[in-house]
């Protein structure tokens, strides 16, 4: 039987998140133009959309298989992930590059982290979702060469950066590897404290990732996390994303999917580390503004090294409309700029576990 199903999700979402489905496309709109070109290449295979009258509301999508079943949106993570780790071998030179301003808005919740977790002289630390390694090489300096720092990431580009800096402060007790913070292939038990500096936020199977450090611990040894609070606590990048969903007409995340504010809720983080068996639990919020000298020096920052932003606008066919939109981005921004320069409201939580 035909039953073709209405949901209620923009084209370019289920690209984003690489829907399997859809083998018929009526997208119902008033005119075939509005219906960006983008999308009409990428569904060439097999794939066809139609214009209809039916509905005005643009982000309205009626998807069909040959079968004529229901579909329901999926989220992929194999696919999700695979485009993280593009997205940061993209920005791994630009992330590496702003380091010293990285490590100067996040240095002290960095060195907070690391006392909560009790990284000291000889300690072993695993350190998930490295990066270009602003806090491996902090936690390498404490842990001295009796101490054993293994960094691993998803993107080897960014990692290789973190190996070089490494290498080049002397930090010889510092190891890279590349994994995937969901499958931890490291010895369990051998580790005193699991750190992830803005990583955890982008795994789809939090849990996963966190049974995998709890394993790589020794009893007693501690997981400590830096991530995003709220949104709304977080305009230096809540507006940036929130410009460029509304003039990409993207939705908003399904509930439970990745992203920057996705443990930033009250008893978010805490219920995670209780569900993979962490006890002693410490959450504290830290307000961690951050200072630049101007709105558009932030921009510059985000343009380069926040690789989702591009991504958002990807679908965006008119170079024109995406400059119009990094504009309304700066405009909005100069809110936070005043006389001592730019202030980009942020808050961090830290949370800590024991095994
Ligand atoms: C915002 S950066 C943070 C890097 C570093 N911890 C810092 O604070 O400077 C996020 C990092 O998470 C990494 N990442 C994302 N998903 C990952 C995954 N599934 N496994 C391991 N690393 C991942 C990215 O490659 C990127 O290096």
């Amino acid at each position: 039987m035909t039953r073709p199903c209405v949901h209620p999700y923009s084209a370019d979402w289920m690209l984003r998140t690489n829907w399997q489905h859809p083998i018929v496309v009526v997208a119902q709109m008033s005119a075939a133009s509005s219906f960006p070109r983008y999308y009409q290449s990428r569904w060439q295979s097999g794939i066809h959309y139609m214009p209809s009258d039916t509905s005005p509301h643009l982000s309205t999508i009626v998807l069909r298989d040959k079968t004529m079943t229901t579909s329901t949106p999926q989220f992929d993570s194999v696919k999700y992930k695979q485009t993280t780790r593009e997205q940061w071998q993209t920005a791994a030179e630009a992330w590496h590059r702003w380091g010293p301003t990285i490590e100067q808005w996040l240095g002290p919740v960095t060195e907070e982290m690391l006392n909560i977790a009790g990284v000291k002289a000889g300690s072993r630390v695993l350190d998930v979702a490295a990066g270009a390694g602003g806090q491996t090489l902090v936690a390498a300096r404490r842990v001295r060469s009796n101490g054993y720092i293994l960094a691993t990431d998803i993107s080897s580009d960014i990692l290789e950066y973190a190996a070089q800096d490494a290498l080049r402060a002397g930090l010889t007790h510092v190891e890279t590897r590349v994994l995937d913070g969901e499958n931890l292939d490291v010895e369990p038990g051998m580790f005193d404290a699991v750190i992830s500096r803005l990583g955890l936020i982008y795994f789809p199977d939090q849990h996963k990732a966190l049974t995998d450090m709890h394993r790589a611990l020794k009893p007693g040894g501690k997981m400590a996390a830096i991530v995003y609070s709220t949104a709304e606590n977080n305009k230096f990048f809540s507006i940036p994303v929130s410009i460029a969903r509304r003039r990409a007409q993207l939705p908003p995340p399904l509930p439970g999917q990745p992203g920057p504010f996705s443990l930033g809720q009250p008893g978010v983080l805490e219920d995670a580390y209780k569900k993979a068996g962490f006890h002693d639990i410490q959450i504290r919020v830290v307000p961690t503004p951050l200072h630049m000298t101007s709105a558009v020096e932030y921009l510059r920052f985000a343009r380069e090294s926040f690789g989702a932003l591009h991504q958002m606008l990807v679908g965006m066919s008119n170079e024109t409309e995406r400059q119009d939109v990094w504009k309304e981005i700066e405009q909005q921004l100069k809110q936070f700029e005043g006389a001592a320069g730019y202030e980009g409201p942020c808050e961090l939580i830290i949370g800590v576990g024991v095994k």
